[in-house]
């Protein structure tokens, strides 16, 4: 199959382009020690996660949401797995409780009604969860205070029948994809002036800190190299997205929206990439190689793309849009579309994407 026989629209990856990625961010790993945990959020895809754990470096996976840790330990990519995310919300807790016993599985919690719901569930299941108190360095959004709520909320964990104090997180999501390096390197040191001393607070508490975990893409290098962050959790260097190749990084963009062009008029085209194909919540698509034409806008079903005078774009011909978000991007396909030089080497399930227990659910 050729890139030209894809059905689209379609998600396809740069499979060179991709490696490349990972070997470089495990090269990283390898130079500075700092343990590499992927984050599958990015990605959601097995074939994906396997090939990022396999390049070395890694501890194993991070990952958002119950459904990702579920198809985790279903597809056997590791049995060792961080999510950062709040478990709050009805039958969360009794589903990380069902795939705890399967491997190690520790969930972040900033709350006392996200510990007694996870005890809960672990005690239902007759199982023990790992836990890491998530703590709040500045993106404004989850994370327990830190200093003493930090400290009490570690204690309660510790404390607590069917729940193992495992470590300690922050994530710098608001450094993450600042352009300028002197302001992300500033602030993701003033994040981790927050979650170090928090770390440390919990220890001279006298409870056990198994690790400390931060870091993205656009912190890997600087979260990753300071002493005191044992892992680092980034997910999107692996395929990269235009917001991203804005910053000094030296990763490539290893994913587009592949449509085909169904209408020419004199001074644009249309596409089959429309906002169900390719999200724009960090702006516009770029255009992956047609000289001087631009995204205009995109509705439901449809791309519309000013050309240039010169252009020979006609109708039938395959387009590619080079998006600006992965994750977004990734969840609203159920494929990728591997192509090495044109030719497609395989097509990979997005096993994680959506949510699972929609289609799981009978009343
Ligand atoms: C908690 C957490 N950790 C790590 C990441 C990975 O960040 P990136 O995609 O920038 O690598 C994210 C992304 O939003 C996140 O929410």
């Amino acid at each position: 199959m050729k890139l030209r026989d894809i059905p689209t629209p379609a998600l396809v990856i740069d499979v060179p382009a991709m490696e490349r990625n990972i070997r470089r961010m495990a090269d990283f790993a390898a130079e500075s020690g700092c343990l590499l945990r992927p984050h599958f959020k990015a990605v959601k895809t097995p074939e994906i996660a396997r090939r990022q754990l396999a390049a070395g470096g890694c501890v194993g996976l991070t990952c958002q949401t119950v459904g990702e840790v579920e198809v985790a330990i279903e597809e056997g990519l590791t049995t060792d797995i961080l999510l950062t995310n709040e478990i709050i919300g009805p039958g969360k807790a009794d589903r990380v409780a069902r795939v705890a016993g399967r491997g190690d599985v520790k969930v972040a919690v900033d709350s006392e009604f996200g510990v007694r719901d996870l005890a809960r569930a672990a005690r239902e299941a007759g199982t023990e969860i790992g836990v890491v108190v998530d703590v709040n360095v500045g993106l404004v959004r989850c994370g327990v205070e830190p200093g003493e709520p930090a400290v009490a909320l570690a204690r309660l964990v510790h404390e607590t029948p069917g729940l193992r104090l495992s470590g300690v997180m922050g994530y710098e999501g608001h450094a993450v994809g600042k352009e300028d390096r002197a302001e992300r390197e500033a602030l993701a040191t003033k994040a981790m002036g927050i979650l170090l001393p928090a770390a440390q607070q919990v220890r001279e508490a006298g409870l056990p800190v198994g690790f400390v975990s931060a870091g993205g893409t656009g912190t890997y290098d600087i979260t990753g190299r300071m002493e005191g962050i044992n892992e680092i959790q980034p997910g999107s260097y692996v395929l990269m997205d235009t917001a991203y190749a804005k910053l000094d990084l030296p990763f490539e963009q290893a994913f587009s929206i592949l449509g085909t062009v169904i209408h020419r008029s004199p001074g644009h085209c249309v596409l089959d990439t429309g906002l169900k194909a390719c999200a724009v919540d960090h702006g516009n698509p770029s255009i992956k190689a047609e000289e001087g034409a631009s995204v205009r806008f995109l509705s439901d079903e449809h791309a519309t793309i000013d050309l240039p005078a010169s252009s020979k774009v006609a109708v039938g011909d395959p387009f590619e849009l080079w998006p600006s978000h992965i994750d977004p991007n990734i969840n609203l396909h159920d494929v990728m579309y591997a192509v090495d030089n044109g030719e497609v080497v395989g097509i990979w399930p997005i096993s994680a994407r959506g949510y699972r227990e929609q289609r799981e659910i009978r009343l």
